[in-house]
């Protein structure tokens, strides 16, 4: 533990990031992004962050820290949505099982998603947090080829559940833009990586990635200035989730011809359809007061931080009446069957 603490104090000293723990608040067949109002929408997902998560959270007038009584990260005055597909395996009978999520940051006993805010990488320059209202989109569902998956997008084979060795950097290394091949003895990392420049005037647009973009040039990592279309150099927020995909290691299960056995939710068995969405819900300027005064991890004295099992206590009732697949042989993937 002294190690990994140690390397977390450096890793935060140069590259100034808030990294916290959110445990899950729900999985659920809703998409209040893309498809507001869709119960069931067109694929599952795993859901973290805010209670006032619904099917609709109507643009101007849905307020997360207003209507949200609790939130399941361990920021209190995070009130904000962060969600992705979920994976399944496919057994050679055809059935489906969904494959467990592991507790990947201090947060007792529940899995959840790791969340950061990345405010640069030994950069002083002014980094403006989102507006009320704002949400974003990477990533697309539907994309199946390599090279459409954003940087910064990847699935990493971990070796083992201490991932060690640790493997470097998310999406450097033998990360890959897709599902890896192998069976990993420590299941999956998925990183999700969002855009960090803002048109600074859309909280939204019409294909929700529009108003906002990569730097002009360079990358975020290296410093690269925000394009002028898009000049507002925002936080880089990042999603990590593992996927224990270790009760599915026999070969013995997967198809005979060798191909992939894992899917995720929208019926993808490739990984290049990768995506992340994002509902922003800081209160007031809880989040511009953390860039401001640089916190780090999970822990600053600009913020209010609750205890580990408050985050965990926080979960909201699934919406759809779609069977999730918690721990059972499922005949279809729920929902995403029009789609194969
Ligand atoms: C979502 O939450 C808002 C605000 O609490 C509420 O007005 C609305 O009815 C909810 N919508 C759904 C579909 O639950
Ligand atoms: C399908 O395969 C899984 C994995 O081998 C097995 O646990 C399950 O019982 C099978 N279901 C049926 C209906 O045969």
């Amino acid at each position: 533990m002294l190690f990994k603490s140690l390397f977390l104090v450096h890793l935060a000293a140069a590259q100034e990031l808030m990294r916290f723990g959110c445990s899950q608040l729900t999985v659920d067949q809703i998409d209040p992004l893309v498809e507001p109002g869709n119960v069931p929408s067109a694929h599952m997902h795993q859901i973290v962050g805010g209670n006032s998560f619904n099917a609709s959270m109507t643009p101007g007038s849905h307020d997360p820290p207003t209507v949200s009584t609790c939130t399941s990260c361990t920021y209190s005055e995070d009130f904000s949505n962060y969600w992705t597909a979920n994976v399944y395996f496919k057994a050679r009978n055809g059935t489906f099982k969904r494959v467990p999520q592991v507790v990947n940051l201090g947060l007792g006993t529940k899995a959840g998603m790791t969340i950061y805010y990345i405010r640069g990488y030994q950069s002083s320059a002014k980094v403006t947090a989102f507006p009320k209202g704002f949400r974003m989109l990477v990533g697309d569902p539907m994309n199946r080829v390599a090279n459409k998956v954003p940087k910064g997008n990847c699935w990493r084979c971990e070796a083992n559940m201490q991932q060690s060795p640790f493997g470097g950097a998310p999406c450097t290394g033998s990360d890959t833009p897709g599902f890896p091949k192998a069976a990993c003895g420590g299941g999956w990392r998925m990183t999700v990586t969002f855009p960090s420049c803002w048109d600074g005037k859309n909280t939204d647009s019409p294909d929700h990635k529009s108003h906002v973009a990569y730097p002009a040039s360079g990358t975020f990592e290296s410093g690269g200035a925000c394009p002028s279309t898009h000049p507002v150099k925002i936080p880089q927020v990042m999603y990590e989730a593992i996927f224990d995909t270790r009760q599915f290691n026999n070969k013995a299960d997967w198809p005979a011809d060798g191909s992939q056995p894992f899917y995720l939710s929208m019926g993808d068995n490739t990984g290049y359809g990768i995506h992340g969405d994002y509902l922003f819900g800081w209160q007031g300027d809880a989040l511009q007061k953390a860039m401001d005064t640089k916190c780090a991890n999970d822990n600053c004295a600009a913020l209010k931080r609750q205890s580990n099992a408050q985050a965990i206590a926080c979960t909201k009732a699934q919406a759809s009446k779609e069977n999730i697949g918690d721990d059972q042989w499922l005949k279809n993937l729920p929902g995403a069957i029009t789609q194969f």
